[in-house]
């Protein structure tokens, strides 16, 4: 690692961030630990998906990724010295349950018990994902989570992990955007485990909210716990309303108002039927009160209608201004707008900003002015957001290292972290410096 600059001193911060609140980054499992062989680890969706030609760009793994598993300690030496003070990790659930039931496997769970420990030793608080989209291969090879007793196994899973790590982490994330894993994994089949088929990812997004209501009856004597939902402001036409139910609505709704939205019901049931995944007390279960809602944030979307795109006739239209690697527009305010959103219209809750974060094809490995300006643009926007009201708890950046960019492999990087991915060096790139200096500054005037 290249030794780091001297903290200039800066200009206080404007507005100030609500009480408790903490900066953090944030990884998966998949994107980082690699030795997916090592310990007993059974093989999860995405090992099976990634290796299976024509789904990842240049048939790119999560094999190695960064090494974290042996490399930890000095990952957590890195957040250490960057000031940061929460570390949002992610399980695998095929280390701790290879075959997603029975027994655990103890070097898999001992694993995470050293990374947790490493990082109350360095003075970070550990949030700790249970289901960030490593189903294990042989829970899908049983029906996956279209299957509602992949609900029950999760929650079993979960139980397991709260009996090990109960005592040492009390920031439980259940499941990681769901309807990313619902309707990019099963109608878009862009990620694992690459169906294409609606009424599959319909259930499969009911069973991951019963498995996430499961799992937190699991984890709510060990801390707080909420589930982490991508949200996106939609701008457009009358599509707009469409794609706010398809993404925002159909996951908020259940989950603070014990309701699925009823145009999208009615939308849904009139091409696939009865929504018959839905048993009764589901729903009382899925809105049992959160202690926090993560939000994962990048880029608000622009749509309009198109008549011939069903079921939903909306059509993604490309973002203003300049996006981007991934060809995301950047939109700071759109963030305040969400959080302004569920304080309004759903619940005042804390809030965590499980990830917000940018990737872009830095010319230098190391200066990133868009990056950095994309970080401060929004962290601007969670202290306008906090002057509003919003209770704004976590706010964790996407990501700590360059990683495995799921169906897009090593080409995007988020890190505010440089990998060297052929010799595993990390270098912290001017984001991470400036992260590092806006925390101290933040501190420095609290
Ligand atoms: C989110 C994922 C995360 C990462 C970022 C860029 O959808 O939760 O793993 O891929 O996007």
């Amino acid at each position: 690692m290249t030794e780091l600059a001297p903290q200039p001193a800066g200009a206080p911060a404007a507005d100030p961030l609500p009480e408790g609140f903490r900066f953090g980054v944030a990884t998966a499992a998949y994107q980082i630990e690699g030795a997916v062989r090592e310990d007993g680890r059974g093989e999860s969706i995405w090992d099976r998906f990634s290796h299976t030609e024509g789904h990842v760009a240049r048939g790119e793994t999560g094999d190695v990724a960064c090494d974290h598993y042996h490399r930890w300690a000095e990952d957590l030496d890195l957040i250490a010295a960057l000031n940061i003070e929460s570390y949002r990790f992610s399980i695998a659930w095929p280390r701790v349950q290879p075959t997603g039931s029975g027994a655990v496997n103890r070097p898999g769970i001992d694993f995470y018990r050293r990374l947790v420990e490493g990082m109350l030793e360095r003075g970070i608080e550990p949030i700790a994902t249970l289901y960030h989209w490593d189903l294990p291969q042989a829970l899908q090879d049983a029906g996956g989570w279209a299957a509602r007793d992949t609900a029950e196994r999760f929650a079993e899973y979960a139980a397991i992990v709260a009996e090990h790590l109960g005592d040492v982490v009390s920031q439980w994330i259940t499941v990681n955007e769901p309807w990313v894993v619902a309707f990019l994994g099963h109608v878009e089949g862009r990620k694992a485990p690459g169906v294409r088929h609606w009424p599959t990812a319909l259930r499969v997004s009911h069973h991951l909210l019963l498995g996430h209501a499961l799992a937190a009856q699991q984890l709510r004597a060990h801390g707080a716990v909420g589930p982490a939902l991508n949200l996106s402001p939609i701008r457009g036409d009358a599509a707009a309303e469409r794609q706010d139910g398809y993404l925002n609505r159909w996951f908020l709704d259940p989950l603070f108002r014990g309701a699925y939205p009823q145009d999208m019901l009615d939308l849904y049931e009139g091409f696939f039927g009865d929504f018959d995944a839905v048993q009764d007390g589901d729903l009382e279960l899925i809105s049992q009160p959160l202690d926090f809602l993560g939000i994962n944030y990048y880029n608000p979307m622009r749509v309009r209608m198109n008549p011939g795109d069903l079921p939903l006739q909306v059509e993604l239209l490309r973002g203003h201004g300049t996006l981007t690697h991934m060809g995301w527009e950047v939109d700071p305010d759109g963030l305040r707008e969400i959080l302004v959103r569920i304080r309004r219209e759903y619940r005042d809750l804390p809030i965590y900003i499980t990830e917000n974060g940018a990737a872009y094809d830095d010319a230098d490995p190391v200066e990133d002015p868009e990056r950095t300006a994309y970080l401060a643009g929004h962290l601007e926007a969670v202290r306008a957001a906090a002057a509003e009201g919003v209770d704004v708890q976590r706010y964790c950046v996407w990501s700590l290292l360059d990683n495995f960019e799921w169906e897009h492999g090593y080409d995007q990087r988020f890190g505010i972290v440089h990998v060297d991915f052929a010799t595993q060096e990390r270098t912290p790139k001017r984001s991470a410096l400036w992260y590092r200096d806006e925390i101290a500054r933040t501190r420095g005037v609290d």
